[in-house]
C-alpha cells in the first residue's frame, strides 16, 4: 500500500467550500484527502471526491474517530457513519483522532479488529507523542502505519520524528503552514527568495523531501495549486539546515501531552 506524502487537509471548511476543494485539489494532481469526523463535513468531502470523476482507487482517503466516539463499539459504530457519510465502501487509513485517557486501548483495538476485517485500508494514530506510543506498544497487535502530529519548522520535535522513523512509521504533519503564521520569518523568505517561492511551498518542500507526509488545508484554488507545485525544485542541504534551526515550540493547537 502506497500514500502519497502531500494531501488536502480539510479542517474548518464546510458546504460547497470543501467540496469544491476537495475536487479542485484532485483535478490540480493531489491524491490524498485528510478528512475527519470532528470536521462535520464528510458528506461534503465525499461529493467532491465523487465530483472529481477521479476513480476511487486512485485516491488515498483518511478519516479520524472523534473524541466522543471513542471505545471500542462507539468506534465501530462510528465508523459505518463516516462510511455512510462520504459514500465509500472503507477508507484507506483510520487514525485516532486524540490520545483520549481512558480510551486509547478500546479505541485502537476496535481500529485492530477493522484493520484485521479489511474493513479499512491501514490504521494508524493522531496526536500521539512518544509516550503514548510507547504505551500503546503495550496494547497493541499492529503498529501504526502513520502518526499525524502538528509538525513544522517551528515546531520539529526530534524525539517523535525519531520514534517514527525508528519503527518505520510515517510522520504526518499536520498545521504545516501554522495557518499563515510565521511566513514572515527572516530566514524562510530568504530562502523562499533564493528558490522564487513563496514561504509555503519552502516548509511544504522541506517536510516532504524529508520522508515527512503533510496536508496542508486551503480552501482557495490558487493556494491549493501553489502549495502542490513543489515537486519541481530541491532545497540545498544548507536550506535544510538552516529550516532545522527554526524550532522554537510554536504549537497553534492543543498539546497532547496534556492529556497523557
Ligand atoms: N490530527 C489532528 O489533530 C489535526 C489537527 C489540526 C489539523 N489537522 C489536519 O491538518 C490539516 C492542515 O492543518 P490546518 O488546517 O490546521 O492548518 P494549515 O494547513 O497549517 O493552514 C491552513 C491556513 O493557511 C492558509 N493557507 C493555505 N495555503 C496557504 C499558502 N500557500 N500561503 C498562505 N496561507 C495559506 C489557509 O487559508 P485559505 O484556506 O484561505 O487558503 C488556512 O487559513 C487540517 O485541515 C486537518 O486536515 C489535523
Amino acid at each position: 500500500m502506497q500514500m502519497p506524502l502531500l494531501g488536502l487537509g480539510t479542517y474548518n471548511m464546510f458546504g460547497e467550500v470543501v467540496t469544491n476543494a476537495v475536487q479542485t485539489a484532485l483535478e490540480t494532481g493531489y491524491r490524498l484527502i485528510d478528512g475527519a469526523q470532528m470536521y462535520h463535513n464528510e458528506k461534503e468531502v465525499g461529493e467532491g471526491i465523487r465530483r472529481s470523476g477521479i476513480p476511487r482507487t486512485e485516491i488515498f482517503i483518511t478519516t479520524k474517530i472523534d473524541n466522543c466516539n471513542q471505545g471500542y463499539d462507539e468506534t465501530l459504530q462510528s465508523y459505518e457513519k463516516s462510511l455512510k457519510d462520504l459514500g465509500l465502501e472503507k477508507v484507506d487509513l483510520l487514525l485516532i483522532h486524540w490520545p483520549i485517557k481512558g480510551k486509547r486501548e478500546s479505541t485502537w483495538k476496535a481500529l485492530e479488529k477493522l484493520y484485521a476485517n479489511k474493513q479499512v485500508g491501514a490504521i494508524g494514530t493522531g496526536n500521539f507523542l512518544t509516550p503514548f506510543m510507547h504505551e500503546l506498544k503495550n496494547y497493541s497487535n499492529y503498529t501504526p502505519v502513520v502518526n499525524q502530529i502538528e509538525f513544522s519548522p517551528f515546531l520539529n520535535p526530534n524525539e517523535d520524528l525519531d520514534y517514527c522513523r525508528q519503527h518505520q512509521i510515517c510522520l504526518q504533519a499536520y498545521t504545516p503552514l501554522m495557518r499563515g503564521q510565521k511566513h514572515d520569518n527572516p530566514s524562510l523568505v530568504a530562502i523562499a527568495k533564493n528558490h522564487q517561492r513563496t514561504p509555503a511551498q519552502i516548509i511544504l518542500r522541506w517536510a516532504v523531501q524529508q520522508g515527512i507526509s503533510t496536508i496542508p488545508k486551503s480552501g482557495n484554488s490558487t493556494r491549493i495549486k501553489e502549495n502542490f507545485d513543489i515537486f519541481n525544485f530541491e532545497l540545498s542541504p544548507m536550506d535544510l539546515q538552516i529550516l532545522n534551526t527554526l524550532n522554537e515550540n510554536f504549537r497553534i493547537v492543543d498539546n497532547p501531552m496534556d492529556m497523557f
